[in-house]
């Protein structure tokens, strides 16, 4: 028989770890709160960032490999005018251009990606290193850190050697975790003296569930309820793996971070006193960013996931359930590997409750059981799926600190599109964008929430995957149409740079002060690039020549039929608006 008082201290661990569960993150509470004057907390990062299939272009030079971006792009009918990144920014020859720019921004911290094949043209290491390759990040590197920005580097931004995809099926085939490890390795032992900060994925939900569920992005397929699933639990353990073989190999000497970036659309209950509601809303978000968050740090899949495809795949007659399952010594393996969480925040949703019953083609979609609503009173600037919903962000990381233990977080993507063919750099949206949800960020730091640096998506418009050029992401706006690629700073650029001299908020009066002077320089910048694009205006031509006085149009698809309308510059920041259950 244990004794009385050991009894006593069991229960009230019991009773603590009861009162620890109910202190999880309050779904009833949304405090919106109004606008918040203040700074920073010293040494906070500011930064903007891309990736390489997005931006560098020279996708057959110097001895890359192709990737699945490379070859999907090159399939007629994946990409918004059959469009691909062959070129794009061609920031592959513009290192020095692209740094003074984020010089003259006064950016702390640059965050790129290493393209795979670039450096392994077949992704394999023993069998060809491609050392003009590494020489083109070697440059970048060094003349970044020339310039006092630190490089946030990540080593899988989406472009997986096609051979890998050829071989063995990508990240449905375990052998890719040997493999990519091989490839971090590699990465550490050449550029590792220099880089202090390693991203292992960038938004391992996209590469799951939009590259081998819906097929939407490379490679394509369409592995309905089953490879979305299979390709996370490969990504997870690759990421284990590399975050392991840092630590054990590199970290003594390096003193570095390993991490990752996970994308996370926050979830809102329609109705936060409807417990139907909150489940469902938790379920969105557990699907989303705890698929992967939950297992990093707590050494599994997050229990309703578990639970709802468990019980839906049994409903299906199959023996096992759809979402792999890790083995005890690989969960002990899998958790704590994360210095730093990476956040990629755009977005939110409201969300109910929905029931699908299985039988009926199961999908991750139709797992999570809830419907997505979006209020159409919130702004619409951008991509079709880019509501700007500020507290959404706060409420996301005040969720990420109470689930994970409070971890160092870094947000490592953030920013809007505009959803046209705008010659307009004054964009006004973006500029309140920013500062709405740089202002969330900061009412979060006050909450407690443990954020290290921000990073603005993105430093330049670029290749959107399947959207080609058609959405355009960039503080500075790229004549695309110009065989030089030429940037441009948007008003964006100036209104960045306010809050980044002044590392936040710090009064009303000021803040007003930012907005004029960043009208100011984008009217300028607006007549340079009308001068230089009075020769090459096909773009609107291959559109049907939809064009006006203004050179404004805006392109919406809806079920996949396209719509081009032109429209006055007063109108362009707006869309059509549809209040969509997606
Ligand atoms: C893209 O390619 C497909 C297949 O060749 C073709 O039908 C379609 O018209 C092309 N789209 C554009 C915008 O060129
Ligand atoms: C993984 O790839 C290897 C090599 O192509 C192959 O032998 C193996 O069957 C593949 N495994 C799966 C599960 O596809
Ligand atoms: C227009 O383009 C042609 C050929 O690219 C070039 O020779 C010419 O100088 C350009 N004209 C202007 C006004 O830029």
């Amino acid at each position: 028989m244990l004794p009385q008082s050991m009894l006593r201290t069991c229960h009230l661990l019991v009773l603590m770890l009861c009162v620890s569960a109910i202190e999880d993150f309050d779904w009833t509470k949304n405090d919106h709160g109004s606008f918040y004057y203040g700074v920073f907390p010293t040494g906070f990062s500011w930064g903007a960032g891309g990736s390489a299939y997005q931006t560098e272009g020279a996708w057959n030079v110097d001895g890359k490999g192709m990737s699945i971006w490379d070859a999907f792009a090159h399939k007629k009918g994946k990409i918004f005018l059959n469009d691909t990144g062959d070129f794009s920014c061609e920031g592959y020859h513009k290192v020095k251009d692209d740094i003074s720019l984020m010089k003259d921004m006064n950016l702390k911290h640059y965050r790129f990606s290493i393209s795979w094949p670039r450096i392994l043209p077949t992704g394999i290491k023993n069998e060809n290193i491609n050392e003009k390759g590494i020489r083109y990040y070697d440059d970048l590197i060094n003349k970044l850190l020339e310039n006092k920005i630190t490089p946030i580097v990540t080593l899988y931004h989406w472009d997986l050697p096609q051979i890998l995809e050829e071989k063995y099926r990508g990240w449905q085939n375990a052998s890719m975790v040997n493999l990519f490890n091989d490839f971090a390795n590699l990465c550490f032992e050449r550029f590792g003296n220099r880089v202090r900060h390693w991203i292992t994925f960038n938004n391992p939900w996209s590469i799951a569930v939009e590259g081998y569920e819906t097929g939407e992005h490379a490679p394509g397929l369409k592995l309905r309820g089953v490879g979305a699933y299979k390709a996370a639990h490969h990504i997870i353990k690759a990421h284990a793996k590399v975050w392991h073989t840092y630590d054990t190999q590199w970290r003594n000497k390096q003193k570095g971070l390993v991490g990752i970036s996970l994308s996370g659309d926050w979830g809102e209950p329609v109705d936060i006193s409807n417990q139907r509601d909150i489940e469902a809303a938790e379920r969105y978000v557990q699907f989303y960013m705890g698929w992967f968050a939950t297992p990093l740090f707590n050494g599994d899949y997050p229990q309703v996931m578990k639970d709802y495809i468990g019980r839906k795949s049994a409903q299906q007659g199959l023996g096992a359930s759809r979402l792999p399952v890790f083995t005890a010594q690989e969960k002990s393996y899998i958790r704590g590997t994360c210095d730093f969480l990476g956040i990629g925040h755009f977005t939110t949703r409201y969300i109910t409750q929905k029931n699908y019953p299985s039988g009926r083609g199961n999908s991750y979609f139709t797992d999570r059981d809830l419907a997505e609503l979006v209020d159409p009173r919130w702004p619409d600037p951008g991509s079709e799926w880019l509501y700007s919903v500020p507290w959404g962000f706060r409420r996301l990381l005040n969720f990420v600190k109470k689930q994970y233990g409070n971890p160092m977080i870094y947000v490592t993507e953030n920013g809007v599109s505009e959803k046209m063919m705008c010659t307009d750099l004054c964009d006004d949206w973006r500029m309140q964008y920013f500062k709405d949800y740089i202002n969330e960020m900061l009412k979060a730091i006050k909450d407690g929430v443990n954020i290290k640096a921000y990073t603005a998506w993105s430093l330049l418009d670029k290749f959107e995957w399947d959207e080609g050029y058609s959405e355009r992401f960039g503080l500075y706006y790229v004549d695309f149409r110009d065989k030089n690629k030429p940037r441009y700073p948007k008003a964006s650029v100036q209104y960045y740079k306010s809050i980044i001299s002044s590392n936040g908020f710090p009064n009303q009066r000021e803040l007003e002060s930012w907005k004029g002077k960043a009208i100011e320089t984008c009217s300028s910048s607006n007549q340079l690039l009308a001068a230089g694009k009075s020769n090459t205006s096909h773009y609107s031509e291959e559109l049907g020549g939809a064009k006006t006085k203004t050179n404004c149009y805006f392109i919406q698809s809806l079920t996949g039929i396209l719509f081009v309308l032109p429209l006055q510059l007063e109108d362009c920041p707006r869309k059509i608006r549809n209040l969509q259950e997606s």
